[in-house]
């Protein structure tokens, strides 16, 4: 499925939400995927992870999706140690990122942060609610959304090929029968 969402989702600074995030099984597949391009640069790993949005109703499934991605950074970085500011970036952004909300009844009361790179190691914060995001996805290109569909039309059923019709066979001539007197 992530596939299907490429080469957009590995670039550092596309955005992602998953929308019933449970655990962060997705969610640990596409920073692994961001980090690829992230380097070991702190700030490219934080504008990654940055990102990188889940949203489910349960909130145990939070703070567990949220402690696989920060191992997972760790494990990026194979055990150097990490700046004081990045590590305190890194709690701040999957906080606000991994959040809770009813993706089905309290989409207006769920609010993400937009973390605009400021180009100086910082960012500037901008409160996007959904009405926001539709809106955002409304103006992705109409192309991308039909290439997509398309390519997932191709997995998710391959055309089928029917074979040519066999030509009926030419019918034999009944034997005479013998007749029995
Ligand atoms: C089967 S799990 C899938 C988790 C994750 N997407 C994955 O593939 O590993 C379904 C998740 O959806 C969450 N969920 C169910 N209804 C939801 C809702 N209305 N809004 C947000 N999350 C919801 C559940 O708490 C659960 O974590």
């Amino acid at each position: 499925m992530c596939d299907l969402c490429e080469p957009t989702i590995s670039e550092i600074d596309k955005k992602v939400l998953e929308p019933s995030c449970g655990n962060g099984n997705f969610l640990v597949e596409i920073l692994e995927r961001k980090l690829k391009k992230a380097g070991k640069d702190e700030y490219k790993v934080l504008i990654a992870l940055s990102n990188i949005y889940g949203v489910d109703i349960a909130r145990d499934n939070l703070e567990e999706a949220r402690n696989r991605m920060k191992n997972i950074v760790n494990a990026h970085f194979k055990g150097k140690k990490n700046s004081a500011s990045f590590l305190m970036a890194m709690d701040a952004i999957l906080k606000a990122n991994i959040c809770y909300g009813n993706m089905l009844t309290g989409r207006k009361k769920i609010f993400l942060i937009n973390w605009i790179p400021d180009g100086n190691g910082g960012f500037e914060l901008e409160k996007w609610n959904f009405a926001d995001i539709e809106k955002l996805r409304e103006e992705t290109k109409q192309t991308d959304i039909e290439n997509l569909a398309k390519m997932s039309e191709e997995l998710l059923h391959p055309p089928i090929k029917i074979p040519d019709k066999p030509k009926p066979k030419p019918k034999k001539k009944p034997e005479k029968q013998a007749t029995l007197f």
